[in-house]
């Protein structure tokens, strides 16, 4: 199989593995990851094709959804990629990206890194700011039952992983616990530069919210 087919038979297999994912975590938030990933791509002195494999199979199987079992996401992509006769060592760094892309609160330092893994870690950064990451902000909170905003609960900005993973908290605190500071973990100049762009929207929005929540617009 040449590289092109490899990827199109990636995008087959992520699209039917998806198909049933909540709206945040779906093929099209793959989609938008995989196009901002190759938009970085072009000014990063990254390989291509470890970097569409690892942006197409990142979120295979979110650990969130398998009781916060981490190893099935990075098992998953390396038995597909196997079935496909790709390199052993390039399913070797799909899989290690896969493993240390995620953010989990806090301020853990990452074990494993490379070009390759800043661009896409910058991609999927990328897609929880800005428009898109607000919708998928609400979104989440939706699927998760919970309230938009509530003014008696501040945000907690110094979260555990585990602490993180069960918070309760409305929507709006997400933005203070993690999207706000998304743009200064950004990797690559590409990607601050369009992560800059998305975070200032971001900011609109939220003093537009209080103001219309405060009735003073
Ligand atoms: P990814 O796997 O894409 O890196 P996550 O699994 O952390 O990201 O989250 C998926 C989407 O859901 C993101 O847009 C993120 O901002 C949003 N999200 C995650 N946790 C929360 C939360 N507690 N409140 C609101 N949105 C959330
Ligand atoms: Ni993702």
């Amino acid at each position: 199989m040449t590289e092109e087919q490899i990827i199109h038979a990636t995008c087959a297999f992520v699209q039917k593995e998806l198909k049933n994912a909540e709206g945040g975590h779906d093929w099209w938030h793959i989609e938008r990851v995989w196009k901002n990933a190759r938009g970085i791509t072009i000014t990063e002195p990254a390989n291509a094709f470890i970097v569409q494999l690892a942006a197409l199979l990142h979120d295979i199987a979110d650990a969130k959804f398998y009781e916060g079992d981490e190893n099935i996401g990075p098992q998953k992509a390396a038995i597909f990629l196997e079935s496909l006769a790709v390199a052993p060592e390039i399913i070797q760094h799909v899989t290690l990206i896969i493993r240390n892309l995620s953010f989990k609160g806090g301020n853990i330092t990452s074990p494993f890194y490379s070009t390759e893994l800043a661009v896409v870690q910058d991609a999927d950064r990328l897609d929880a700011i800005g428009a898109i990451g607000i919708a998928r902000a609400f979104n989440y909170g939706g699927f998760k039952n919970r309230g938009m905003y509530d003014p008696a609960i501040a945000p907690d900005l110094h979260m555990d992983k585990e602490t993180y993973k069960k918070s309760t908290a409305p929507t709006i605190n997400h933005f203070y616990e993690k999207l706000l500071q998304l743009k200064d973990k950004m990797n690559t100049a590409t990607g601050k530069k369009m992560a800059a762009e998305r975070h200032r929207f971001m900011e609109t929005f939220l003093q537009q919210f209080f103001d219309e929540w405060n009735g003073v617009r």
